[in-house]
């Protein structure tokens, strides 16, 4: 196939927002235990944080870290985290029927992120706690000195406020899976109760009511609306969860994602802004995409019953860990252009998981870290992306999905900073190249900068212990730019990022 794209800088979508390229650990299966944090391996610093880890989190590029869950905040107590570590209790996590050590909390995970540069996002849990533990951990947290939890926070050995501004007002809480699941109308209530105690202790909060857990809930959309009735004038976000694998053999629907994540999107946009012109309000409720990957949830459920015999309590077991193939690399290139795309109202999202857990950093206990395939796209666009987003008009043939209707066979976005630009682009053909011409005449540049493509003969190699660079991103040595036109040429099933300058 043949495409054509025309990038004008005058049509600018958003600014490039940092905060879209989040991430998430939870305490959930070995992410934080075996994946950030192993005393005993020989990359450990002194507050036993695995270094290896570190320089690949910074390799990636993630901002903000949503911490410490995920379906884990549901039972969680914060102040088992924290204080001498020796008297940290073991407590049952029913969410992922394991035990959690609380060897790792608020103020160890806080100095963790300085060393990766990240900015944390807090979840507090409304499932099954309340509003004053909500707002003690924001006193904990945030509280400069002078007052019973700051004080505490201090004597366990941080001194500075972790200044938390964004916070998750509990988690998935249209999920009958969530401990202390809720109706919306129960959840709307208690939601905006909280955020509105939050917000008399620091109305500068940033606060994220939950969403639905995905496009496929009963409730999507009515969720959405009843929830906000209830707290749109105490929260600044709603929240969007997504997971994508491929079903059934379709990789041509799975390639097209992207297009069920835009619906999305667009939806959760339409109704927010119905629930702000019925209160007449002058506010706009902006998407914290908080939780977005490829996962093979499928074959989790199904391995998940055969296990429902096995009723042992374990510390850190291997949940989880899904090894990602090329194809999935290209899938989660293509959904995070579609979070830059529509950066308008996306002003922040999350990488579901960062470490082992769903993820694009893999670790083995007393050995290597490793970056899975979805690594690369990621860690690119993240270095590349800059200025400010632009939306292209692409000119493709498509391809019918049986999921999805139409879909483009090529894909595009672009972002602009001054005398540099970086084009983001998809070949979701299973078995041809696209030939590509983009138009760049409007940006004024003359030359390739760096052109990487991510592709491979078998779309279904991955990295593992055994073959960690089994895929890499290549040199796309054919990308050439010409009298304001770039050429370039597409592998089947493949994702690139081209700077140019
Ligand atoms: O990211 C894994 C899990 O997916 C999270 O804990 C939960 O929020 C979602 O269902």
């Amino acid at each position: 196939p043949r495409a054509h794209i025309v990038l004008d800088k005058q049509a600018v979508v958003a600014p490039v927002r940092r905060r879209t390229f989040g991430s998430f650990v939870e305490h959930l299966g070995r992410c934080v235990y075996t994946g950030i944090y192993e005393p005993d391996h020989p990359s450990a610093n002194d507050d036993g944080f695995r270094m290896d880890v570190v320089d690949l989190v910074r390799e990636l590029g993630s901002t903000t870290i949503r911490y410490p869950g995920g379906n884990f905040v549901s039972g969680f107590r914060w102040e088992d985290s924290v204080g001498p570590r020796g008297k940290r209790p073991v407590r049952r996590d029913l969410a992922w029927h394991s035990l959690e050590s609380n060897q790792v909390g608020l103020d160890e995970f806080a100095a963790w992120l300085k060393l990766t540069g990240s900015e944390l996002m807090l979840a507090v849990n409304v499932a099954t706690r309340g509003i004053l533990p909500a707002l003690d951990l924001l006193e904990y947290a945030n509280h400069p000195s002078g007052t019973a939890l700051s004080d505490l926070r201090i004597a366990n050995g941080a001194p500075d406020p972790h200044n938390v501004r964004m916070w998750c007002l509990g988690n998935e809480m249209d999920g009958p899976w969530q401990t202390g699941f809720m109706s919306a109308e129960d959840y709307g209530k208690i939601a905006a109760r909280t955020a509105a105690a939050m917000k008399m202790a620091d109305k500068d909060l940033e606060l994220v009511v939950c969403g639905s857990s995905g496009s496929g809930m009963p409730t999507f959309g009515d969720w959405e609306r009843t929830v906000l009735e209830h707290s749109y004038d105490h929260v600044d976000y709603v929240s969007c969860h997504a997971y994508y694998q491929e079903l059934d053999g379709d990789l041509g629907s799975f390639l097209a994602s992207a297009l069920d994540m835009e619906y999305f999107i667009d939806t959760v946009i339409a109704t927010a802004d119905h629930v702000g012109y019925k209160k007449r309000s002058s506010k706009k409720i902006d998407i914290s995409f908080d939780e977005w990957n490829v996962w093979y949830l499928k074959e989790h459920q199904e391995s998940e019953k055969s296990k429902e015999a096995d009723n042992e309590w374990r510390h850190a077991p291997r949940q989880l860990e899904d090894v990602y193939t090329v194809a999935d690399a290209v899938v989660v290139g293509n959904l995070l252009m579609t979070l830059l795309k529509r950066g308008d109202r996306v002003t922040s999202a999350s990488l579901a998981q960062l470490v082992n857990v769903i993820a694009p950093i893999m670790t083995e206990p007393g050995g290597p870290a490793w970056r899975q395939t979805t690594f690369h796209p990621f860690s690119i666009t993240s270095r590349l992306a800059a200025g400010e987003v632009i939306r292209p008009v692409i000119d493709a043939p498509t391809y019918t999905t049986a999921r999805y209707g139409e879909a483009s066979v090529v894909d595009a976005v672009a972002t602009v900073d001054g005398d540099r630009a970086a084009v983001f682009l998809v070949n979701r053909d299973l078995t041809q190249s696209a030939q590509v011409t983009v138009d760049v005449r409007s940006l004024g540049l003359s030359r390739v900068l760096e052109a990487l493509t991510l592709a491979d003969s078998d779309v279904y190699a991955k990295n593992t212990l055994a073959e960690p660079l089994r895929v890499v991103p290549r040199a796309n040595t054919g990308a050439t730019l010409s009298d304001g036109v770039l050429t370039v040429e597409l592998p089947p099933v493949s994702w690139s990022a081209i700077a140019l300058g």
